[in-house]
């Protein structure tokens, strides 16, 4: 028996310019990742400076906030047991040309800047990143039909 994760799920102005929103969504959908929050955004500096800070010092700090500012995202709150790594794994690596093939970055982007997707990296983070982009009533528990078989009966 395992407790489900949260994990925070940004989808950047790349996508939604590539209109890839939907075909980035289905991937989650058909994984078995729970939605239990979504809405789209346009970021403000503070928000983006702050989602960021651990690149600040980086030469492409400028450029990455101008980036994800450049239009607005799609935040999405995803829940699942090993929720957090089973992101990461569908998203890839960050450089989209040598992300793994099957991979959302591995399949559609180029990119290191404009790869699509941001998730969180650990549970820690993931924790910290659904409370920056969502507040407590944008959050839903609700029942989905597709549970049981989702996951075995020692997996739940
Ligand atoms: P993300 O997973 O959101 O985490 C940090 C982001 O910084 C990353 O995806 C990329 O969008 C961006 N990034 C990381 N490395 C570079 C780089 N070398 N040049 C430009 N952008 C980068």
């Amino acid at each position: 028996m395992s407790k489900p994760e949260r994990t925070l799920v940004l989808i950047k102005p790349d996508a939604l310019q590539r209109n890839l929103l939907g075909e980035i969504v289905g991937r989650f959908e058909r994984k078995g990742l729970k939605i239990i929050g979504m809405k789209m955004m346009q970021l403000g500096d503070l928000v983006v400076t702050e989602h960021y800070a651990h690149h600040q010092d980086k030469p492409f700090f400028g450029g990455l906030k101008a980036f994800m500012q450049s239009s607005p995202i799609v935040a999405i709150v995803l829940e699942g047991v090993e929720a957090i790594s089973a992101v990461r794994l569908l998203v890839g690596p960050t450089k989209g040309s040598t992300a793994d093939a099957g991979s959302i970055r591995g399949d559609l982007s180029m990119s290191t800047q404009a790869n699509l997707v941001h998730a969180s990296d650990s549970p820690e983070a993931a924790e910290k990143e659904v409370w920056r982009f969502f507040n407590t009533d944008e959050i839903f528990a609700y029942k989905k039909v597709d549970y049981e078989f989702i996951y075995g009966s020692d997996e739940k």
